[in-house]
């Protein structure tokens, strides 16, 4: 049964029982209606309603006692309704113990609730000393009960923190609802730890306000795993930031270079439409005239004379067309490798300059990868070109070496030097392609590149090609520059 129930059901029996005794006058057996309505309070929290039941009843035996039918033996039915009357405060006070002792089994059980617990749960009174300390609070703040019990909150907070010490004095005295918040207090070896308290009002009986309970949790590992949290996540702003500031500028650089790429496309065009007018187209009309001679002409000697001229102009145009096509993309590379299409170039490259070449090979025999042999032509072509144009030089020293591992080329010349970085810093820019145009070729094929320069004492560019699959997870150093 509900205590809603009992509250119905206490004063329909006392009203039952009043008005049965009355009608019927039953006698001495009337007790047991008003002790079955005290019996009902035992389903009822409020601790004396047992005994009010048992006053009103003792009201109600003497009342109805004077209203029912007169006895004929006055003295016994005094009597009787004296007896009722004990028997019904008797078990009044059985149903009040009864209640004392469910009381006590819920506080026991409450009070084994708070000590195993491992939050640290205690009370405190309006002037902050502390009336009761668990277990839990002993195992957070390494203080016994015996310690605590009787001493200021205050011992709680950490020094320097008089702020806390004055609030926490107001909110003890003034707390009327419950709230929670984060603080720092001070264990007895010293530590600061970061905890989450809850505070509520205690009351007594009265309703009067005795203090205040606090449930404090230690949050220290909580807090620490939010700071690594919050540091983790700021390191990683800041990369995503550095990154994208490395990105903008790598887009910058490559729109920059497809840029420069166009023009090279269309100045290349222009040299071949250049070379096709000048040299091929010059050769064909001179051969066309020939030919007309041929066709208009007697026969005899002058035919033979036109006929000689076209042969030879024939020569110098397969001559012609043939270099063009070199210029373009040398068969030598395709057909015969690398050191063949390098020899053949170097050495064009230095009788039409007038360098001193020194040209070494060692442990060629075999061909390498042909995206290395393309890499490394492609950039010994640009380098000699930058020789040609820029370096002044004398002397040319050309090394071709392949180990097991890998290939190495080296391409030095004695000429006037540059400045790499500033050179790089411009082709960045947009201003020039080839030294980019090397760096890139050399990541493509998955190799190194270091260019090295002295002002006055020339210039040297060295290549390296891994010749066995490099590992994935390793970071590769593609490109470096040293400027002295
Ligand atoms: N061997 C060298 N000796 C002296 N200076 C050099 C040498 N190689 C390169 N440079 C300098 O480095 C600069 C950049 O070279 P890069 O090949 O990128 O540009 P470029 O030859 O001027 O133009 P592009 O190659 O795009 O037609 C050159 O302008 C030149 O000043
Ligand atoms: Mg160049």
């Amino acid at each position: 049964m509900n205590s809603k129930y009992a509250q119905i059901l206490i004063p329909l029996v006392v009203a039952a029982t009043v008005i049965i005794d009355v009608l019927i006058s039953i006698g001495y057996e009337v007790w047991v209606g008003y002790a079955f309505a005290v019996l009902l309070c035992l389903w009822i929290e409020w601790s004396s309603a047992p005994y009010i039941v048992a006053a009103v009843a003792t009201v109600l035996l003497q009342v109805g006692f004077i209203l029912s039918a007169p006895s004929s033996a006055p003295d016994l039915a005094v009597f009787n309704r004296l007896v009722g009357a004990a028997l019904v405060w008797v078990t009044a006070g059985l149903v009040w113990r009864a209640k004392l002792a469910k009381l006590d089994d819920a506080t026991r059980r409450l009070g084994a609730i708070v000590e195993s617990s491992s939050d640290a749960i205690l009370s405190v009174t309006p002037d902050g000393f502390v009336t009761t300390w668990n277990a839990g609070a002993e195992g957070i703040f390494g203080y016994t009960a015996g310690e605590m019990i009787g001493g200021s909150i205050l011992t709680l907070i950490p020094p320097h923190r008089e702020k806390d010490k004055k609030w926490l004095l107001s909110t003890v005295r003034g707390v009327q609802t419950i709230h929670t918040y984060d603080a720092v207090r001070l264990t007895k070896d010293g530590r600061s730890i970061d905890v989450s308290v809850t505070v509520s009002p205690l009351r007594d009986a009265a309703g009067q306000f005795v203090g205040v309970s606090e449930i404090v949790r230690d949050i220290s590992e909580q807090k620490r795993a939010q700071t690594f949290l919050r540091q983790a996540h700021e390191r990683l702003e800041i990369k995503v930031q550095e990154r994208t500031v490395e990105l903008s500028g790598a887009n910058h650089s490559l729109r920059e270079l497809s840029s420069r790429l166009m023009q090279v496309q269309e100045e290349e065009r222009s040299r071949l439409a250049r070379d096709l007018h000048d040299e091929i187209g010059q050769l064909l009309t001179a051969l066309k005239i020939d030919l007309q001679e041929v066709q208009h002409g007697e026969v005899g000697q002058a035919h033979a004379g036109a006929l000689t001229d076209s042969l030879a102009l024939v020569d110098h145009l397969l001559t012609q067309v043939r270099t063009l096509a070199l210029d373009l993309r040398p068969s030598l590379l395709d057909d015969l490798g690398l050191v063949p299409a390098l020899r053949w170039y170097a050495n064009r490259q230095a009788k039409r300059n007038g360098w001193t070449l020194s040209l070494s090979v060692e442990g060629m025999a075999r061909r390498v990868p042909v995206p290395i042999e393309v890499a490394c032509f492609r950039i010994a072509q640009e380098a000699l070109t930058n020789v040609a144009k820029y370096a002044r030089a004398k002397t040319i020293d050309l090394t071709l070496h392949r180990q097991e591992e890998d290939v190495t080329l080296v391409i030095q010349d004695d000429g006037v030097g540059f400045d790499v970085v500033s050179a790089r810093q411009r082709a960045q820019e947009g201003q020039s392609i080839g030294l980019l145009g090397m760096e890139e070729r050399v990541r493509l094929a998955g190799g190194i590149l270091e260019i090295s320069s002295t002002a006055g004492r020339g210039t040297t560019i060295l290549l390296r090609f891994p010749l066995s699959d490099p590992d994935p997870a390793e970071p590769r150093r593609t490109a470096e520059v040293m400027s002295t």
